[in-house]
């Protein structure tokens, strides 16, 4: 159909997730589907307070300070609860790791898989009505597992899903597997449902691609005192180009980073959290923000790198809560990254 013309083949969430587990044979157990099912409820879920917030007094803080010494805001503990339970509930998770939680949650039963999470990223911003955003990475514990912290201080590269949902004008969900493409999801608030949007119906072709380059970049320059050199001549060389032809990029910082990230993915560009003198070795964390966003990227053809300019997929944390460097964005863009980093060693 056209523009504009009632779609009447539309596939959700839950429809996609069916066909996929149907072309997977009868091997397919079905306990993925099962999670994916209760991961979306919670994004519905943290979709329908985060909506609320300012008519139900849940913006402002909460009072108490998380394990990375974040201040929690009253929705980074409501949607830390939503999250906890409903992974426990839909009985598929062992091991929870979540940004609001200082130990890894280890439940009973024997669910396969462990999760890594961050409920409400980029929630400095909530009161002011910006973006924010879930990041959710997901692992298949090896047979031998035990249930443990160890099972999730892994590399990306054993991701076997991850994404991000982000509560914005609409709440859209990105979820990738791993190998595969990089697919969009709007939730439709009156059915209550995510619906396929990348690709959809009527354009089969609109999975979610990076552009190989775009003239954008997204970092906080008022950390930039902050940068080592090779940080310093990348930013100054995309700023004031050499060439007489050269045009500046544009500056975008939204200040959560699935907004960025979702805006990076969709327009092409550059988003760069560095480690610098003030946070050594970066501010984001690794397991639930650097390793799924880096997963989504490379899966929509972009690249990720640490500070060192190593394949974020390829960092394994020691600690759950480790933090990173990271440059991520369009293919083009990350390798002119390596190039300046390479000059300045
Ligand atoms: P969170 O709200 O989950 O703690 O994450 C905040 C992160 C990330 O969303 C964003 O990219 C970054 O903090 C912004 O940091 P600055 O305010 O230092 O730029
Ligand atoms: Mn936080
Ligand atoms: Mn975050
Ligand atoms: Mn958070």
């Amino acid at each position: 159909t056209g523009d504009g013309e009632v779609k009447t083949n539309i596939i959700t969430l839950t429809r996609f997730l069916t066909e996929r587990q149907n072309e997977l044979g009868n091997h397919a157990t079905g306990d993925f589907t099962l999670l994916c099912h209760a991961l979306q409820f919670s994004f519905k879920s943290i979709a329908y307070y985060i909506r609320r917030a300012t008519l139900t007094n849940l913006i402002g803080l909460a009072g108490s300070s998380n394990t990375t010494g974040d201040d929690q805001k009253k929705l980074d503990v409501i949607g830390n609860e939503i999250f906890i339970n409903v992974m426990r509930g839909c009985g598929k998770v062992k091991v929870l790791v979540s940004e609001e939680e200082e130990e890894a949650i280890i439940f009973p039963g024997d669910g396969k898989y462990a999760i890594v999470c961050d409920p409400i990223d980029g929630s400095s911003n909530l009161d002011a009505g910006v973006s924010v955003g879930t990041i959710f990475g997901v692992f298949r514990l090896t047979d031998d597992a035990e249930g443990t912290a160890e099972d999730v201080c892994k590399p990306g590269t054993e991701l076997v899903a991850s994404g991000f949902t982000m509560y914005g004008a609409s709440t859209q969900l990105v979820l990738t597997v791993k190998g595969g493409n990089v697919n969009g999801f709007t939730l439709d608030n009156a059915l209550g449902e995510f619906i396929l949007t990348h690709p959809d119906v009527c354009t089969p072709s609109r999975v979610m691609r990076i552009p190989k380059k775009r003239g954008i970049y997204s970092v906080n320059e008022g950390n930039s005192i902050y940068w080592d050199e090779a940080c310093r001549a990348y930013f100054d060389s995309i700023k004031f180009p050499s060439t007489p032809e050269g045009k500046p990029y544009s500056a975008r910082y939204i200040g959560s980073m699935v907004a960025d990230a979702y805006r990076t993915l969709c327009y092409g560009g550059i988003f760069a959290y560095p480690a610098d003198k003030k946070s050594k070795k970066g501010k984001l964390r690794i397991l639930y923000e650097c390793a799924p966003m880096a997963m989504v990227m490379e899966n929509a053809g972009g690249l990720a790198v640490t500070s060192d300019q190593r394949r974020m997929l390829e960092v394994v944390p020691e600690h759950i809560h480790d933090r990173s460097g990271i440059f991520m964005g369009s293919y083009d863009e990350i390798k002119k990254v390596n190039e300046v980093y390479e000059k300045h060693g």
